[in-house]
């Protein structure tokens, strides 16, 4: 029997429900084909944008949406993206797959998929390969609401107001495909390009995420926090240079060299793939440890804007175009790292996993006017009612498990977090791939008075596909059982759990 131990009297932060955000690229098929069909389309669509899609993301309450890239952010000019669609340039996608881009998905196009998913905005910007001006001018186009050049040519493109961003990145992976700069040549263009990301709306103040490091880097944090974290004493500036800082982390089996299959992998790989997952925690936690040191108010946010798996590219497609299949290990990938962002939500603001459709750990695939659900969807379904929650303390007594030394993982992992209508909501993963755990969880000195709970669970590589797109899929769980204080549930093996608990 393994004790879930939840304390409901012990809150320990606000999840901002940004941790469940997502990331969009250029590349492979997520914009084209994925999301924009453009209006023309025999798909079904709204302004361009497919609606069995953008319905599917509505469901996840789908907070926050990065765009347009990675690494095509390093090399993108947004006034390429602009106005009459047929005289934009076409250009070759240089990082991803060389096919053409005809910008005809630009920021008018962007701003209006947000708008119809309800959803904030996250930019990132150039620094790579851009200028100072063409990113202090691409902020005046999307939020300036007077008189100036890039307001008006917003207008004359047809959007008379401001739209809101909410975040500005400064930068993409500065360290490598943003530039190869070293940590503090970077911080010194952060300081200078961040000084242009003006904020016009005094009431929507735009938050400015510097670029962070590529995994466990800690020196490039230490030097962009020791270079930039001070206040800059600008009107527009009130908590200083950055709001943020990210950090990008991928769940690769094996190594750059040779990934791993998305699927028919083995135990081993199993138990490989969620180890290396579970490191987002130490990297979270050492991150954080360096931001404290220089931030002790805790405003500088820690933005895992790019994580999930990255597996060697399905047979026959584009490897530029890094398209995966998903299966209940990505569910399990999805469901460890949501828990870990929970527990960390103190410094862990916002999360974007990569990609939103058709790339990397995707929560929709699709094919000409078909689209499934990934296993990650469904993962992410069961996570979305911790989003704008408080973080209550709990604690699992898990044991380790799996094949070889290098790779044992706990075979329980779990999170709590209470919404606004006082409901309780736990997720449980069970990492072991053959074996369920009997559980009993305690919501300490408070009586249970009811128990709702839903289930994803299969067998290690179970998937869905087009012929068979509800293989995996979401189900009611009946088999807890509640006395005083206390739930009693078996946890099947290789599952993801939501139990939604109200206390007398
Ligand atoms: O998500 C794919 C790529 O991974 C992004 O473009 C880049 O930022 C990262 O290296």
């Amino acid at each position: 029997m393994f004790k879930l131990v939840i304390d409901p009297q012990k809150e320990s932060g606000y999840i901002h429900p940004e941790i469940q955000g997502h990331f969009s690229e250029h590349l492979g098929r997520c914009i084209y084909g994925g999301v924009y069909v453009g209006e023309d389309s025999d798909i079904p669509n709204t302004n361009g944008m497919r609606n069995d899609v953008v319905s599917a993301l509505k469901e996840l309450n789908l907070p926050v949406l990065r765009w347009p890239g990675g690494c095509f952010a390093d090399e993108y000019h947004w006034k390429d993206g602009i106005g009459d669609k047929s005289k934009r340039k076409k250009m070759i996608n240089t990082n991803w797959g060389g096919v053409v881009e005809d910008n005809s998905f630009g920021t008018h196009e962007y701003m209006e998929l947000c708008r119809q998913l309800g959803c904030k905005t996250y930019i990132n910007g150039n620094v790579g390969s851009g200028t100072v001006q063409e990113m202090s001018e691409w902020v005046e186009y999307m939020t300036f609401d007077g008189v100036s050049p890039m307001a008006e040519l917003r207008k004359e493109n047809g959007h008379e107001a401001p739209w809101t961003v909410d975040y500005f990145g400064v930068g993409n992976e500065n360290w490598g495909c943003g530039g190869n700069m070293l940590p503090e040549y970077y911080a010194d263009q952060f300081r200078r390009y961040q000084s242009y990301v003006k904020n016009y709306n005094p009431e929507k103040k735009i938050s400015k995420i510097a670029c962070g490091p590529n995994a466990q880097d800690y020196e490039w944090t230490e030097t962009v926090l020791r270079q930039c974290h001070k206040l800059s004493g600008s009107w527009n500036n009130a908590h200083g240079f950055m709001d943020g800082i990210s950090l990008h982390y991928y769940t690769l089996p094996y190594d750059w060299a040779k990934k791993g299959a998305a699927t028919g992998f083995n135990e081993k790989e199993w138990y490989m793939t969620l180890s290396k997952t579970l490191f987002m925690e130490e990297l979270v936690r050492k991150h954080s440890a360096i931001i404290d040191a220089f931030n002790p108010d805790g405003n500088i946010a820690l933005i895992v804007d790019e994580w999930g798996t990255w597996y060697d590219v399905e047979e026959g497609t584009n490897p530029g175009f890094l398209y995966q299949q998903n299966t209940m290990r990505d569910a399990l990938v999805a469901g460890i790292n949501l828990n870990i962002f929970n527990k960390n939500c103190k410094r862990v603001k916002m999360a974007n996993i990569a990609q939103l459709v058709n790339v990397l750990q995707a929560v929709i695939l699709t094919e000409g006017d078909q689209m499934i659900k990934t296993p990650t969807y469904h993962a992410f379904n069961l996570y979305k009612y911790h989003q704008g929650g408080t973080l209550i303390d709990s604690h699992i007594n898990s044991e380790m498990i799996g094949l070889e030394k290098e790779y044992m993982v706990p075979n329980l992992h779990e999170s709590c977090s209470k919404d606004k209508d006082g409901k309780y909501h736990i997720t449980l993963t069970n990492l072991s791939c053959s074996d369920s755990y009997e559980i009993e969880t305690t919501l300490t000195g408070n009586n249970v008075a009811s128990v709702k709970a839903q289930i994803l669970a299969g067998k290690m590589d179970d998937k869905n596909t087009f012929d068979e797109p509800d293989n995996v899929t979401v189900k009611d769980f009946d088999g807890a059982t509640t006395e005083g204080d206390k739930i009693r549930f078996t946890i099947p093996a290789c599952s993801v759990m939501h139990l939604e608990v109200e206390l007398v």
